[in-house]
């Protein structure tokens, strides 16, 4: 029985400000980059898992993929509405949405299906070490943000750390060759950064109204270095052969998330700086 749970969670997100963290300006844009990202990687990596779950011989490889892929689904529907609300403040970021896109569907024609698993295999193990440091630093990276968008990373982040082990064990069950994934694992990591890099310039075009100098500087300023050296180490070791993402040191935040929902907290606000949040009408009359 796989343990994954597929959660629609009703985000809400008109409304919410570019620089939706002011105590931490660059994180908040890295993260806004992010959201634009994942809306085209996630839905790259539906589009190859639906493919090879046509091969998928054995039952619990197929549960796993099934549910895998469902949640990366609500990931990328999530994170759309994300965007979209950016979009209606910044008209010009349709079109950089649309660029995105376009670069995942010609990314995705232009190579076989086992391309494409070892891409989502090997960056989703990328996943567990990068999202426990950021999940571990949450006061500093998340504390002074505004709760809507805050909580919906939050949530992702966590999601991903249930997932870990699913691309990589689709992976190597249709395909099996780490050599080609190892061979290939720089043109991943060349592609996401030069996407991410595109993302920024393309904010500092559509988004006038943000100074500069919150487009400089680290976005984990704040972390602990041993921390960020971990988190380093963590993404090294997650590509080598006997890498299993199923004994990943966790972090603590993926068992209080969990606790939160499964007591029906209201999940779509669980962190932040509440004092953030837009203020209810006051009725007149
Ligand atoms: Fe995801
Ligand atoms: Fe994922």
């Amino acid at each position: 029985m796989s343990k994954l749970e597929v959660r629609t969670i009703a985000w809400e997100l008109d409304g919410v400000p570019f620089l939706w963290n002011p105590d931490h300006p660059r994180f908040a844009i890295l993260m806004n980059q992010i959201s634009f990202l994942v809306i085209g990687f996630e839905r790259y990596i539906c589009r190859a898992t639906r493919k090879a779950e046509e091969q998928i011989t054995d039952p619990k490889v197929a549960v796993e993929s099934e549910l895998f892929r469902k949640q990366e689904a609500v990931h990328s529907a999530a994170h759309k509405k994300h965007v979209k609300a950016l979009i209606k403040q910044y008209p010009g970021l349709e079109s950089t949405l649309a660029k995105v896109l376009q670069t995942y569907d010609e990314l995705y024609d232009a190579h076989p299906l086992k391309f494409a698993l070892a891409h989502s295999g090997g960056l989703e193990a990328i996943f567990t070490p990068f999202f426990k440091m950021i999940l571990d630093n949450r006061a500093v990276l998340f504390g002074g943000g505004d709760p809507r968008v805050a909580s919906l990373f939050l949530w992702h982040f966590c999601e991903e750390i249930e997932h870990r082990s699913a691309a990589l064990a689709i992976y190597n069950h249709i395909v099996g060759d780490y050599g080609y994934r190892l061979r290939n694992t720089r043109r991943f990591m060349k592609f996401s950064v030069s996407l991410i890099n595109m993302l920024l310039e393309d904010f500092k075009t559509h988004v006038p109204d943000v100074p500069e100098s919150c487009y400089k500087g680290d976005p984990f300023a704040g972390v602990p270095l041993s921390a960020k050296l971990r988190s380093s180490f963590g993404i090294f070791a997650s590509q080598v052969p006997w890498h299993n993402p199923e004994h990943q040191p966790l972090p603590d935040y993926y068992q209080e998330w969990l606790g939160h929902w499964n007591n029906g907290d209201d999940v779509r606000r669980l962190y932040g700086d509440a004092g953030l949040l837009p203020k209810p009408a006051v009725a007149t009359g």
